[in-house]
Parts: structure tokens; sequence; C-alpha cells
């Protein structure tokens, strides 16, 4: 028997309106529920109907949904961390703002992160055993190679592809008449946050024989970092396609704007409208601006002053810092340091 840390009306309005990644706000509020009672679906069931539904009959794939959800907004983070836009606002999840509400290349990257780690999360727990309904399954059906055999265990890709898929989409799918362009663009981030990771899926190997000389190799089929997942969105990101929703032939289809433009490709991110610089605070478009933000001098990257404070100039300080120092080893066994104060200079945008 497990309780709810929040009561199950205030979550479900915190939870507001469906769409595709209002899920991300279970990083905080899911994880005090303890996922095995199918009344805690109603907590979801605020979201989407459809939820409901996914959630009562994999119960157990719960909580992979909650990690999923707290990784990827960690992963949104550390991967925007120097940038003037820097994923602070994911933490409003579910009542985001306008950056990532409308069809942004922001809302973009976190949709295709966030499907991309809701699949993560199950074909991890499937490998993990975790998961009652899958498993780490057979050796691929691809022959090993001459100096290694198959065997630990694989992460389910294509199961966690299939539940993946039906959590992160549904509540696009069902979303509605309307504002159809943005369902497109939604739908099409979260497959390319999918394709991503599948194109990811790598042969990993443990080392067995005397003394680590390597002379067996078992081999399985194994996803990366999530972390690593986000840092390929964001080239992705960064080389985003701006596209229309164009009736061709007989239906709709997302097309590049800039006529002449190269095809889309599965892997492209998308998106409807340009962003603001993020240079300055604009609440109707969902910027913060960059003032008072920490930036550092010597670098010409987007973490540097100039970049990052968009001309505007910096403000420097200086911190004291307690640092481990001098630091001896004695026999045996142990190392004593001093704490040594040192100032260091500190910049932050104007
Ligand atoms: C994944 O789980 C499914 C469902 O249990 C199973 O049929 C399959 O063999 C598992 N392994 C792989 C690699 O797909
Ligand atoms: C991210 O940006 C916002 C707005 O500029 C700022 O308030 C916040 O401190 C920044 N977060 C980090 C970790 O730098
Ligand atoms: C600032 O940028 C320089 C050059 O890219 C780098 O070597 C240094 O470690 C950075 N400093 C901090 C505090 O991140």
């Amino acid at each position: 028997m497990g309780h709810p840390a929040v009561p199950p009306t205030l979550l479900l309005c915190q939870l507001g309106l469906a769409a595709a990644i209002q899920w991300l706000g279970l990083a905080e509020s899911g994880s005090g529920v303890a996922w095995d009672e199918s009344h805690h679906c109603g907590l979801l069931a605020g979201v989407v109907p459809e939820h409901f539904q996914t959630c009562r009959r994999n119960l157990e794939v719960m909580h992979s949904v909650v990690r999923a959800a707290a990784e990827t907004v960690s992963a949104c983070q550390k991967t925007f961390a120097g940038m003037r836009w820097n994923c602070s606002s994911i933490l409003r999840a579910p009542s985001f703002g306008p950056d990532l509400l409308r069809g942004t290349r922001e809302s973009a990257f976190v949709h295709a992160l966030a499907a991309a780690a809701v699949t993560h999360a199950i074909a991890r727990a499937c490998a993990s055993g975790s998961l009652p309904l899958c498993s780490c399954g057979s050796a691929p059906s691809e022959a090993p190679g001459p100096d290694f055999r198959w065997g630990g265990c694989g992460d389910n890709l294509s199961y966690g592809l299939q539940l993946g898929a039906a959590f992160a989409d549904s509540p696009v799918k069902s979303s509605g008449p309307g504002r159809t362009a943005l369902r497109a663009v939604k739908l099409h981030n979260g497959a390319a946050g999918r394709q991503v990771l599948s194109d990811s899926l790598d042969t990993r190997c443990k080392c067995h024989g005397v003394s680590g000389s390597c002379s067996v190799k078992t081999c399985w089929k194994g996803l990366p970092g999530l972390g690593e997942i986000a840092s390929e969105l964001k080239s992705k990101y960064l080389a985003a396609v701006r596209v229309t929703h164009r009736l061709i032939g007989a239906r709709k289809q997302l097309v590049p704007k800039e006529t002449g433009f190269r095809l889309l490709k599965e892997t492209d991110l998308v998106y409807l409208i340009n962003s603001p610089d993020y240079c300055v605070p604009n609440v109707p478009l969902g910027s913060l601006g960059t003032q008072d933000r920490q930036c550092n001098k010597s670098s010409v990257g987007s973490e540097g002053c100039d970049l990052l404070c968009c001309g505007r100039g910096y403000n420097a300080y200086t911190e004291e810092v307690v640092e481990r120092c001098h630091c001896r080893y004695h026999w045996c066994c142990y190392v004593a340091c001093k704490r040594c104060r040192r100032l260091v200079e500190k910049y932050v945008c104007k």
C-alpha cells in the first residue's frame, strides 16, 4: 500500500491540459507515489484519458516514466547550461511558458528529448529485470564477430519504442481539432528523438580472460546514457529546420519553409516559429533574459560573456573559495589536507 505524497486532486490540477510533455511534471509530483494501485493512475487522468489506460495496463512502467521525467529535466539543463536559453523553464512543468508551449526550436528539443527519455528508461528497465512484461530477450539475430560471443543482457529497445511511443504520443494524437501544424510538429520531433536513440544502439562488450587479457569477449546491444542522446539532439537543435504544414496531394505534410531547401530527414528537429534571442526578459515570448547570468570572460563560446550578455557587458566581482590544499599522504592510509582560501574573479552579465 503506497500513498501518494500529493493529494490526487492537486496533482490533477497541476498536470493541467493535454500536451505531449506535460508528464514531465511527474519528475517532482510522481516521485512520492508508489504506483502500485490502479487508482494512482487517476493522477494522470488529468493529462489525457489515453494515459490513464496506458498507465492502468502498465502500472509497473510508471516508475520508469517518472525516472524518464527526472532525467529529461536534468539532461536538458546540463546540455543547455551555458546558453542564453538554459532550460530553466522546464522546471515549470506541467504549466510551461510560451517558450515550450509554442512551436519553437526549444520546444522541439524538449519534445524529442522527452520522447527519447521515456523509451530509454523503459528499455533499460526491461534489461534490469524490473518490468515483468519484458525482458532483455535473446541475442541479436546477426552473427557474432570472430572474437566475441553474444551474452549479457541487452537493452530492450523494441519494447521501449512501443510503449514509449504510446506514452509520449497519445496525448498529442488525441488533443482535439485545431492547431494541427503544432501537433504534427510535436509528433515529428518525438519520433525524431526516438530515431536518434535507436541509431545510438551500439554493441557493447566486456572482456574476460586471464588478468583482463580479453581472450574472451561477451557483447550485447546497449544504449548510451541519456546525456549522450541529449548532446546529439542539441546538434539537431542547432541545425533545426523551420517548416510549414502544407497540403501536398491529399494530405497535409510538414515541409521546409524555405523553398529549395533539402527534404526533411526523419531525425531532423523541426519548428514553426522563430524564437526570440532570449537576451532580454519578454514574458509573452517566454524569454527570461540573461541579466545576472554568470559568464566566462575567456570563452568565445555561447557561455562567453560576449555572447551570453548579448553585448551589454558584464560586472566582475570576487568570491572567496575554500579548497583542500597541501595534501599529504600519511602511512598508512590516509590523506590529510589543509584548507586554503583563494579569491576568484567571477563575471555576471549586465
Ligand atoms: C523485449 O521484450 C519482449 C516482450 O517481453 C520480448 O518478446 C523480446 O524478446 C525482448 N527482447 C528484445 C531484444 O526485444
Ligand atoms: C538560467 O537562466 C535563468 C534566466 O536567465 C537564470 O535565472 C538561472 O539562474 C539560470 N540557471 C543556471 C543554472 O544558470
Ligand atoms: C572559461 O573558458 C575557458 C576557455 O574556453 C576555459 O578554459 C575555462 O575552464 C572556463 N572557465 C570556467 C570557470 O568555466
